[in-house]
């Protein structure tokens, strides 16, 4: 068996070092040690979508990564984009538009609408449905999450002012 090794990597703006078996996959490390048990385990094969996290804000199954690839990159997860108490403005979006049902795809479906928006702020509705059709949603609930995101860019563009 090989030996445990050390990754140091910036987990939603805080530097974290931790010990890890080299063969230790991202998604568990994120929910086993970090807590960050927003990040959902389903399909753990890379095809659903609800354990998307963002690395150096690019969007990634955190499932189909071994976590030692991260060392010196920087991961964002839905905690990190705000709290219960004080809501992040993608997280308002969904809250206000009725973006989520059983809400298990809703992380994701967080982090995949943040990537979207940085890199296009002003997205149009077939650039909404092609992001947004990478992610599962079992609760078929694509059209609120579609209101979600264009809420997302509408409150984005009013903190631009
Ligand atoms: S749990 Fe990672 S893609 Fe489904
Ligand atoms: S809200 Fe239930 S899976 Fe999307």
């Amino acid at each position: 068996m090989s030996e445990p090794i050390t990754i140091e990597f910036d987990l939603d703006g805080e530097r974290r070092s931790e010990r890890i078996a080299p063969n230790t996959v991202l998604l568990d490390l994120l929910r086993d040690r970090c807590g960050r048990l927003g990040v959902k385990a389903s399909c753990e094969r890379g095809v659903c979508g609800a354990c998307t996290t963002l690395i150096d804000g690019a969007p990634v199954a955190s499932c189909g990564v071994f976590a030692f690839s991260l060392d010196g990159a920087s991961v964002e997860t839905v905690e990190g984009q705000g709290s219960a108490d004080d809501l992040g403005p993608v997280q308002r979006a969904f809250a206000e538009c009725g973006g989520f049902q059983c809400g298990y795809c809703t992380p994701g479906m967080v982090m995949l609408t943040t990537a979207l928006l940085r890199e296009h702020p002003e997205p149009d509705d077939e650039l909404i449905r092609s992001w947004i059709s990478s992610n599962v949603c079992r609760c078929t609930g694509y059209q609120m999450i579609s209101d979600s995101v264009r809420r997302a860019a509408e409150l984005a563009r009013e903190e631009r002012g």
